[in-house]
């Protein structure tokens, strides 16, 4: 190690490698070598993973590498469901590290019951020593976001618990508010309790811009999926759209086309969810409303629409790296307001209409070849389609069949070449947004045939069925839905969980929500 310090003091490089950066660091930090410290952590980052990440941000209470702990941190938060089935080192946690990871907010976990079977598992490591700390851990389980009877069955029930003198006020609690949770609905004050306070949420979903009361609005909601809340995160300075696309790719947020009841746009304007911070970005080939959008392979595809003109059959791509786009294969159809996704390295356009009827119709995009691929049409003509890739499949839903909007959802399985039916919404919508967040398929807003709502549902593959979601706070069709994971600043996109006790005594209690979403 010291010959290593001595050649980087005359190279300034060292060779850092997985068998000597741990004396490494060590032997930098001894030294107070920052440069070395800063390669020996900037490897360590890009080693981490589900095996390793709990041992990396152990190695950084011992050296001063600030910005590894953060990130080994938030890696075990962020992916602790996957981590508890494969991490050995998850089984050596100290009691106080286990629970300081298991009361926080950011702990990604869809439903309360992997925190309880982690507990579980931690304990069956070493069952003597370690049960005694059931209520401990128990108690920083948001025991009453779990479904009921998986409380009374697993939970209640279970050995450890029922043995332990210390959780039976904890359970109380938990059925208590348990009950109030159901029979008042959810209020402010579940945020400061630690048994209902609801996770935060990986990934937030933006419903972005649209037509609202006539005219284009520049509107921006988030949606916390974990308190199922609406957030406004409107930029005032930003001016209004409708009838474009959005995509997420490498940290930003685009909006692609549109139009603002004057204009038909070919620009593109991105967003940077971290700063806070809005730019324009290079102009498509042609202006693009009702534009359909979706992402591959580190590129932004926006195909067909609508220029002012004419229907365009005409597709292009976006590369960030460049800042350029390039034409690509045109479709077979001339498509305005399609519905696009990617599932399986390709992407799929469905619908849409060619400036004489509603379609159909539907194509894959091979990117490898540049070509266009029809698929089986699907059973309903379908223009303001809502269309997404969800477990596997292409799904279509909603949309105007030149007569009626509709109720109806079909799915594609691109392995049969067949579309299925797939039970309806509760409400017919077309032109609305569509997102798949925490396993569920969300379609926001849209156009029923009267007005423009602000309703949102979501259908849960598992349960095949939909349920109700949260209102929007602003009714508007014709907007865009994309979704950013893994937000550091995700506390300023979702639902406020820093609620005093003093604040809730003057704040009015939520209206009691119909909700059933299962969160
Ligand atoms: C959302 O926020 C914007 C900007 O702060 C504001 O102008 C608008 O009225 C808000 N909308 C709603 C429905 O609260």
């Amino acid at each position: 190690m010291m010959k290593l310090v001595i050649e980087y003091a005359y190279t300034r490089t060292v060779p850092v490698t997985a068998e000597n950066v741990e004396s490494l660091l060590s032997a930098a930090d001894q030294f107070n070598i920052m440069g070395i410290v800063r390669l020996c952590c900037e490897f360590l980052k890009s080693q981490l993973c589900l095996e390793n990440c709990i041992g990396i941000c152990r190695l950084t209470n011992c050296y001063h590498c600030p910005n590894l702990q953060q990130t080994a941190y938030t890696f075990i938060l962020h992916n602790f469901e996957e981590l508890i089935k494969v991490s050995t080192e998850f089984l050596d946690l100290s009691v106080d590290e286990l629970k300081g990871i298991i009361e926080k907010d950011e702990l990604n976990v869809k439903q309360e019951d992997v925190v309880f079977e982690a507990i579980l598992k931690w304990i069956a490591h070493d069952p003597e020593n370690r049960k005694q700390y059931i209520s401990v851990l128990l108690s920083k389980v948001r025991l009453a976001l779990m479904q009921a009877d998986h409380f009374m069955k697993k939970v209640k029930m279970h050995d450890y618990v029922k043995d332990n003198e210390d959780c039976k006020p904890i359970i109380i609690n938990a059925l208590t508010a348990m009950y109030d949770l159901s029979a008042n609905g959810p209020s402010v004050s579940d945020f400061v309790n630690p048994l209902t306070r609801p996770r935060l949420p990986y990934a937030i979903l933006f419903a972005i811009g649209g037509w609202s009361g006539g005219s284009p609005t520049n509107a921006i909601e988030t949606y916390d999926a974990r308190a199922d809340k609406w957030v406004n995160v409107t930029c005032q300075e930003e001016s209004p759209r409708a009838y474009h696309g959005t995509a997420f790719l490498k940290g930003f947020v685009y909006v692609i086309g549109g139009f603002d009841s004057v204009d038909y746009f070919n620009s593109v304007k991105r967003f940077d969810p971290l700063k806070k911070t809005w730019h324009q970005v290079a102009p498509m080939h042609s202006r693009r409303c009702y534009v359909s959008v979706t992402v591959l392979n580190n590129y932004i595809y926006a195909m067909g629409g609508f220029d002012g003109y004419t229907r365009l059959s005409t597709a292009e791509r976006y590369e960030p790296e460049t800042n350029q786009w390039t034409l690509i294969a045109p479709m077979h159809e001339q498509r305005s307001d399609a519905g696009a996704t990617t599932l399986y390295d390709k992407v799929y356009i469905c619908g849409g209409f060619n400036g004489n009827e509603c379609l159909s119709t539907a194509e894959v995009y091979d990117a490898t070849t540049d070509q266009w691929t029809f698929i089986s049409p699907m059973r309903s003509r379908r223009s303001g389609v809502g269309v997404i890739a969800y477990g596997k499949q292409v799904y279509a839903v909603g949309g105007f069949d030149g007569v009626n909007r509709l109720r109806t959802v079909e799915a594609y399985s691109p392995i049969a070449n067949t579309w299925r039916t797939v039970p309806t919404m509760f409400n017919p919508r077309s032109n609305f947004g569509i997102e798949v967040v925490d396993d569920l398929l969300f379609v926001v807003g849209g156009f029923n045939g009267f007005t423009t709502t602000f309703n949102v549902e979501c259908y849960d593959e598992k349960a095949d069925d939909w349920y109700d979601a949260h209102d929007m706070g602003i009714y508007r069709s014709a907007l865009s839905c994309c979704v950013v994971p893994g937000l550091s600043n995700v506390g300023e996109y979702a639902a406020r969980r820093d609620y005093s006790l003093e604040s809730l005594q003057t704040e009015v209690k939520y209206t009691s929500s119909t909700s059933t979403l299962p969160v």
